[in-house]
């Protein structure tokens, strides 16, 4: 059996094992199987994800960007969960595809050399939770490539943004959206066209 292969065997059964055990605001199982099928329509390759918890969506990420060679940076502004994650990545035997940062995403994003094709946001702010989204998007645009994809969790659940994110968007005119309902929480899919 070749290497390859038996990484691939991990992460799948790391992830059926821990379906529905996952208990720090993580993704539910159906969405990390939507962020995998994005990223490999797209054939994403370098990818950002605010807000990593205990490393679920990560994992799926990772999961998919085996298959596009691409790499994933990931950030974390709890130290717990930010160690959880590192665990979790080494038991599914993805930690090679994955950068994992501790601290506040807001001020480690602009510090980042790298451009993205995919962005997954699934941060709130304490201090700011209702403008998160957007905050989170304005700091991170620079950087998402022309034909890059935004994605956002929490859209369908109102535990996410409360429409300033998607006025916002509406207001730039060169990104279209549409949302996958694979859960009840809801991802926006929104891809950058000019
Ligand atoms: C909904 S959870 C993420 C779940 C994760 N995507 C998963 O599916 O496993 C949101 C996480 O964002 C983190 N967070 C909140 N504010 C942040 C910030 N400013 N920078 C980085 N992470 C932040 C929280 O500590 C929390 O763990």
């Amino acid at each position: 059996m070749s290497e390859t292969i038996t990484e691939k065997e991990t992460v799948e059964e790391f992830l059926l094992q821990h379906k529905n055990k996952w208990t720090f605001f993580n993704v539910p199982f159906e969405d990390g199987q939507a962020l995998e099928n994005l990223v490999l329509e797209n054939n994403s390759q370098t990818i950002l994800e605010i807000g990593t918890s205990t490393g679920h969506s990560t994992i799926w990420l990772a999961k998919a960007v085996e298959k596009t060679g691409g790499k994933i940076i990931t950030i974390e502004i709890d130290k717990n969960r930010h160690q959880q994650a590192l665990k979790n990545f080494k038991e599914a035997d993805v930690s090679h595809l994955i950068e994992a940062k501790l601290g506040d995403a807001l001020q480690i994003i602009p510090t980042l050399n790298e451009t993205f094709d995919f962005v997954f946001s699934d941060a709130t702010l304490t201090v700011q939770p209702k403008e998160s989204y957007l905050l989170f998007f304005k700091a991170t645009e620079p950087k998402l490539k022309i034909g890059g994809l935004y994605t956002m969790h929490n859209v369908t659940d109102g535990y996410g943004d409360d429409g300033r994110f998607f006025k916002y968007l509406e207001k730039l005119g060169n990104y279209q959206t549409s949302i996958i309902r694979a859960s009840h929480n809801g991802i926006s899919v929104s891809k950058k066209l000019k």
